[in-house]
């Protein structure tokens, strides 16, 4: 592993290409999201190994709905089977599970799945896995100014006394920094609506490995080629 100054506080994942994979391999769909949720566990060790605070997985998005039933059913029940699975391994290595996203669109057997998972490792003191599920920026812009409508209308917040915190803390993410670092695998330079808001000067890093055969040395010279960025934030 390599030497870095200090640990990054949040990485965003775009895990994509688990359909890709699978056609390489003339294997179906559903056998590539195995393999993807394989590898999520694999990254997961990895970040809570490289002491990172939090870890945003794109796991399912908003738009992600429109696949075909067979498709979104799938990978619900493979979520179901990853926290159960998991669940040994969070307690192993005090990984604390949350999630993003409009998660009451999930079945209710995710749900309560998750639900278990949440409370079992809401103490947990090291990586936090930030799941993003039924999640997109839009959605969540969308849900967070309905919050700060709410809050006009009982006269705690108008269009002068607003400022950019309180959308930060309208948003689901309110509990963590903006990700200094957000990975795409599969080659596709897009962000597919994952935190829009608090990518405003995230480094990207994109990588042509499709998500299954991601490594955690890829994940490693992700931070390296981080940490030799020049991130101005708009100064010169
Ligand atoms: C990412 O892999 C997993 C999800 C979006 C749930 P894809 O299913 O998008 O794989 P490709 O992009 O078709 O290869
Ligand atoms: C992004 O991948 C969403 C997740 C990784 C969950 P998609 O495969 O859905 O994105 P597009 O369709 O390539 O933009
Ligand atoms: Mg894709």
């Amino acid at each position: 592993m390599s030497e870095n100054p200090k640990p990054l506080t949040h990485v965003g994942i775009i895990m994509d290409g688990n359909g890709r994979w699978a056609k390489n391999r003339n294997l179906e769909r559903s056998q590539g999201h195995q393999a993807g949720v394989k590898k999520a566990i694999e990254i997961v060790k990895h970040a809570s190994h490289r002491k990172i605070q939090f870890l945003t997985l794109y796991a399912f998005s908003s738009e992600n709905w429109s696949r075909p039933e067979t498709e979104v059913s799938t990978l619900m029940k493979l979520l179901q089977e990853f926290l159960f699975s998991e669940l040994p391994t969070f307690i192993e290595h005090q990984v604390r599970l949350v999630t993003i996203g409009d998660t009451q669109k999930l079945p209710l057997f995710a749900r309560g799945a998750l639900h278990h998972v949440i409370e079992k490792t809401k103490n947990h003191t090291g990586l936090t896995l930030v799941l993003a599920l039924s999640y997109g920026g839009r959605d969540e812009i969308k849900r967070a100014l309905g919050k700060l409508l709410e809050q006009a209308q009982k006269g705690d917040v108008n269009s002068k006394t607003l400022t950019e915190e309180h959308i930060t803390n309208a948003l689901d993410t309110s509990f963590c920094p903006d990700p200094e670092l957000v990975i795409r695998t599969s080659g596709e330079f897009r962000t597919s609506n994952f935190l829009l808001w608090q990518c405003a000067y995230s480094e990207y890093a994109v990588t042509e490995t499709l998500w299954p055969d991601f490594t955690p040395q890829e994940f490693d010279q992700a931070i390296d080629s981080f940490h030799k960025r020049d991130r101005r934030f708009g100064g010169v």
